[in-house]
């Protein structure tokens, strides 16, 4: 597949990941098993276009800041149970989802190496 498939997937599958982990801080209790199924989807999504990405651009050779987007994705695919299960704590799951995206985010521009 192209890269430019990758790119779309990449961006389309992380925007529904985040709108529906933000949604699940709030959202009804009965609405939990729908929302754990698309934020599920969308996360494999984005790894698998990741992924798709490292090889097509960097030759599946892995870098610092590829990790530490893996880092950053493993956390932003835990929000989604934790808002569920921690209702009181949905300002600061908000807060540590912002803080992931920007991290992620970063990465793709700074590069850090080693
Ligand atoms: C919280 C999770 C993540 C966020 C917010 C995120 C965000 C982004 C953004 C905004 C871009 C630039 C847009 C684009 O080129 O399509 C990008 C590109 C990319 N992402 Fe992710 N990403 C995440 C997870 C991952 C993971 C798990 C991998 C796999 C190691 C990955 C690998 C890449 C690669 C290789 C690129 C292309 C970089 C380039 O064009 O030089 N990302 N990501």
């Amino acid at each position: 597949m192209s890269p430019s498939v990758y790119h779309i997937i990449h961006l389309v599958s992380l925007f529904v990941l985040f709108g529906y982990t933000f949604y699940a801080f709030a959202a009804p209790a009965e609405t939990r098993k729908k929302v754990l199924m698309i934020t599920g989807i969308a996360s494999i999504l984005v790894l698998v276009s990741g992924f798709g990405l490292v090889s097509r651009i960097y030759g599946n050779k892995f870098e610092l800041w590829m990790i530490i987007k893996l880092g950053a994705w493993l956390g932003v695919s835990a929000l989604t149970g934790f808002g569920y299960r921690r209702r009181g704590a949905a300002g600061v799951l908000a807060i540590i989802a912002i803080v992931l995206a920007a991290t992620a985010v970063s990465m793709v521009y700074l590069k850090p190496a080693l």
